[in-house]
C-alpha cells in the first residue's frame, strides 16, 4: 500500500495531509526518512511519524452485519435487551456500530473500530447515502411523497431532501412499500418523516449503507468488508 494511504488508514491524518507530512520529511520507513507519499509499504515495515511508531491499521476491523429486528444497536443496554454485539462472537470487544438502527429495524449495519471513518460516514457533511425500505400504513399521494424531496419539517427542524419511490402496494392499497434515500441520520428519521405525512411505518429495513448491501448475508450474520469496499468508503468521505 502507498505510504500516504497507509498513514491515513492508521489515523494519522487525511490522505492529503499525510502527503504533506511525508514531504516535510517527518516520516521514516525502517529508520530511513522518505519524502515519497507514493512509496509502497507493508505491515512488516516499521513506520514512524515524528519519531513515534505507528500503531498501524492492521488491527482495524470492518464488518457488515445483517441486523435482524429485535436487537438494539448499542454496545451496552441498561435494560439487558439483546444487543447487536451478541451477534459478533469473539469480535465484539473490538467493534462498535456506525450510526444506529432502531431495535425493531433490520438490515445493513457497519461495525468498526475505525473512529475517523465512523465519524465521517455518519456526518451529514459527507452526504453518505443510506437507503431504506419502509412499509407504511395506507397509500401516500404523489403530493405527500413530493414533500420528502423538498425536506419535511419535523419538531421544528427541516430535514435534508430525501429520495423517495413508491415500490409497491399491498392489502388492497391499505399498505405501501417506500424506498427512502437519506444523507443524514437523525434519530428515528424515517419513522418521523413517514409519520409527518400521516403514513406511519410498520416495518423498516435498511438495504444500503454507503453502497454496502447485505447481498446473500443471512439475517443475524456478518462478513468482513473487502479491501476495495474499505477503499471506496475512504474515498467517499475524503480520507
Ligand atoms: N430511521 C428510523 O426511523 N429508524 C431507523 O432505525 C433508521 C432510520
Amino acid at each position: 500500500m502507498r505510504l500516504a494511504k497507509y498513514l491515513a488508514r492508521a489515523g494519522v491524518a487525511s490522505r492529503r495531509r499525510s502527503e504533506d507530512i511525508i514531504r516535510q520529511g517527518r516520516v521514516q520507513i525502517n529508520g530511513q526518512v522518505t519524502k515519497q507519499p507514493q512509496e509502497n509499504v507493508t505491515d512488516h515495515d516499521h513506520i514512524t511519524v515524528d519519531g513515534k511508531a505507528l500503531k498501524g491499521f492492521e488491527n482495524k476491523l470492518y464488518v457488515l452485519l445483517n441486523k435482524p429486528a429485535g436487537f438494539i444497536s448499542t454496545v451496552h443496554d441498561t435494560h439487558q435487551r439483546p444487543t447487536v454485539m451478541s451477534l459478533l462472537g469473539d469480535l465484539k470487544a473490538r467493534l462498535y456500530p456506525v450510526g444506529r438502527l432502531d431495535a425493531d429495524s433490520s438490515g445493513v449495519l457497519l461495525m468498526t473500530n475505525d473512529g475517523e471513518l465512523a465519524y465521517r460516514l455518519t456526518h451529514p457533511r459527507y452526504q453518505v447515502k443510506k437507503v431504506y425500505h419502509a412499509w407504511v400504513k395506507g397509500l401516500p399521494t404523489k403530493e405527500a411523497l413530493a414533500l420528502f424531496s423538498k425536506g419535511l419539517v419535523i419538531d421544528g427542524h427541516k430535514s435534508a431532501p430525501a429520495g423517495i419511490k413508491l415500490l409497491k402496494t399491498a392489502y388492497n392499497k391499505r399498505a405501501a412499500l417506500l424506498e427512502i434515500t437519506l444523507t443524514e441520520g437523525k434519530k428515528r428519521q424515517v419513522k418521523n418523516m413517514c409519520s409527518a405525512i400521516n403514513h406511519p411505518v410498520t416495518e423498516l429495513h435498511r438495504v444500503n449503507f454507503g453502497g454496502l448491501k447485505a447481498g446473500n448475508l443471512e439475517k443475524g450474520s456478518y462478513r468482513f468488508l473487502t479491501e476495495s469496499e474499505i477503499n471506496k468508503l475512504y474515498r467517499m468521505v475524503g480520507l
